[in-house]
């Protein structure tokens, strides 16, 4: 079967059964969306075009709709597919989402894949706000993503040091509890916490350097043997080399990337649309290239 004809499902299942991961590129900014296309098309690679709840509330990206119509102008069924990112239970900033609302909404639209994130609930929370959203979406033959354990970054206030999270391995997804989890939601693909944080995107802190994170990649392979499904790496930017290509080898088969293709957008915008796009498209291609190392990935699928 071509690359154009299989699901978003089927995509990610094939990847990660050949050791490889589908990148996923966040949309914050509406003249974001031509110049990843383009760098996917360049690289002959294949990713998800994303955009998280957060994107169209704190930065640009409009509405779920405005994505939408923005990607049916670019859309290519050989590199792409449009995915719905981080749909909170509970948002960054403790309020409560009407999730069921937002997804329902984002498949009507055309979304391809979907991420309930209930990841600030308890357990049996998670579970049951989870298995909602997928008896709805598999209904439509849509896959599900969900996240267990807490990935950091996006609340407001300092974070914790980096050194002490990782050494406490505090809010990292229990692999007992992924089992659980996976069992009872039957979700498609799980997003994990085992060191990787999001990149900050508090008006004081979302210009700023982001640290370098690291993975245990020990707990990745007992969580990947525990669930059987792929798993996703959200927190992309700037994790240790190694630790990537050791965790695409381990299960994770979607890696989420925002700041390091925002980031050089916000600083080349006093230059003009244009110029932002170019940094846009360099800063793609780098990422597919150079630090996921995912270049001709959709040559796997012929
Ligand atoms: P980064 O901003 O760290 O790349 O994380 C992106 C992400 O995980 C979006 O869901």
């Amino acid at each position: 079967m071509s690359i154009t004809e299989m699901n978003s499902k089927l995509i990610v299942e094939k990847t990660r059964d050949t050791k490889s991961a589908v990148p996923a590129f966040n949309i914050p900014y509406l003249p974001m969306m031509a110049p990843v296309i383009s760098a996917l098309k360049d690289t002959n690679s294949f990713g998800f075009i994303t955009v998280a709840r957060l994107e169209w509330k704190k930065f640009e990206s409009k509405s779920l709709q405005a994505v939408c119509e923005e990607y049916n102008k670019h859309k290519l069924a050989r590199h792409t597919r449009l995915h719905l990112d981080h749909i909170p239970v509970i948002d960054e900033d403790g309020l409560q989402v009407d999730y069921l609302k937002i997804i329902q909404d984002a498949i009507d639209l055309g979304y391809e894949s979907v991420m309930i994130d209930g990841s600030r609930l308890p357990l049996e929370e998670n579970i049951r706000c989870t298995r909602q959203v997928v008896e709805m979406s598999h209904a439509l033959n849509i896959p599900v993503e969900a996240e267990l354990g807490a990935v950091m970054g996006h609340e407001e206030g300092p974070l914790p040091s980096y050194e002490e999270l990782f050494a406490s391995g505090k809010g990292f997804t229990d692999p007992a509890e992924a089992k659980l989890f996976v069992k009872e939601t039957e979700v498609d693909w799980l997003s994990v916490a085992i060191g990787n944080i999001h990149g900050a995107i508090s008006t004081a802190t979302k210009d700023k350097e982001k640290i370098s994170a690291r993975l245990n990649i020990e707990r990745l392979r007992c969580i990947a043997d525990q669930t059987r499904v792929p798993l996703v790496l959200h927190g992309g930017t700037g994790i240790c080399k190694e630790d990537i290509m050791q965790a695409v080898k381990s299960g994770i088969a979607k890696i989420n990337v925002a700041t390091a293709i925002r980031q050089p957008y916000e600083r080349a915008l006093p230059d003009g649309i244009t110029t932002a796009q170019t940094a846009v498209y360099e800063a793609t291609c780098n990422v597919i290239e150079n630090d996921l190392e995912l270049e001709g990935i959709s040559r796997n699928f012929i």
